[in-house]
């Protein structure tokens, strides 16, 4: 679904900055996605954000398709290594999928490094109940990998929480362009009661979770950034409380990101992880 709108934008970003390649690639769904494409998204400002460190989210994985071009220009969603070959990542980017049709980028933030491995899908669970109760809901799936990945794993949050502070991070759309090494932002928790006053009738509390900054915008993930992760601190180290998921547009006041809520859904995860052992 989104990923129309990211060929639409990258295409227009890419032809600007002069990156005649990526617009190459994208050419050929471009026309179509132009139709579809909301026009609040073009306004659409990981937005607010910085360039991550090198190993400052190990996990964070591009999720991809095989073939020829750069990891970067093949990229479309995030993912987080939650195994040493097992990626966690939005049921939205690869619902239709086979796993033929993925692969993995680990290693780096820069997706134009030589540092970056890629890696095979050999296996993918979709969540039985994407879209159950309401569409959006549950957007969550499983990767297998061919083979292990040399990064270190996140923890997942297991119980729902407010959160003091939350980060997000991912190779999606910062408003001006597609970058090459991923950014990461902090956003504000957003209480569901608040979310569902923001989206009437567009949130399931149990398997959403929301963040930015309502009253100013100008802090969120953004399209390309789905299947990433959000993270909160927990002493040393991060855990995993949800996905990136959607929006109306992206940072804008008043609309903030939809992630899918890790704590709704762990149990499943845990069941599908189970029978892969
Ligand atoms: N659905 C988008 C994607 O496929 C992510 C949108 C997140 N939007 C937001 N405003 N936080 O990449």
């Amino acid at each position: 679904m989104d990923m129309k709108r990211k060929h639409l934008i990258r295409l227009g970003a890419g032809a600007a900055a002069g990156l005649a390649a990526a617009a190459a690639v994208w050419a050929g769904t471009a026309a179509n996605a132009e139709d579809n494409a909301p026009e609040g998204d073009f306004e659409a400002q990981i937005i607010g954000g910085q360039p991550a460190e090198e190993g400052q989210f190990p996990w964070l994985v591009g999720l991809g398709s095989p073939g020829e071009g750069t990891p970067w220009e093949r990229q479309f969603c995030g993912g987080s290594v939650i195994a040493e070959d097992v990626v966690l990542t939005a049921a939205h980017c690869v619902e239709g999928s086979a796993a033929e049709d993925l692969v993995i980028f680990s290693g780096s933030v820069d997706l134009e490094s030589d540092a970056v491995v890629e890696t095979a899908v050999a296996d993918l669970h979709v969540s039985e109940t994407y879209n159950d109760p309401i569409a959006m809901a549950n957007d969550w799936a499983l990767l297998k990998l061919a083979e292990p990945v040399d990064v270190e794993p996140i923890a997942l949050g297991t119980d729902a929480a407010e959160y003091e502070v939350l980060e997000t991070a991912g190779w999606g759309n910062t408003g001006e362009e597609y970058p090459v090494v991923a950014e990461w932002v902090e956003v504000p928790f957003v209480t569901d009661a608040d979310c569902e006053a923001a989206y009437p009738d567009e949130v399931d509390a149990a398997s959403m979770l929301c963040a930015g900054d309502l009253a100013n915008g100008g802090v969120d993930s953004c399209q390309g950034d789905s299947g990433g992760p959000i993270m909160t601190p927990a002493g040393d180290e991060q855990v995993l409380v949800g996905i990136v998921s959607w929006g109306y547009g992206c940072a804008e006041a008043g609309n903030p990101g939809v992630y899918s809520e890790i704590a709704g859904f762990a149990d499943a995860i845990d069941e599908v992880l189970a029978g892969w052992e």
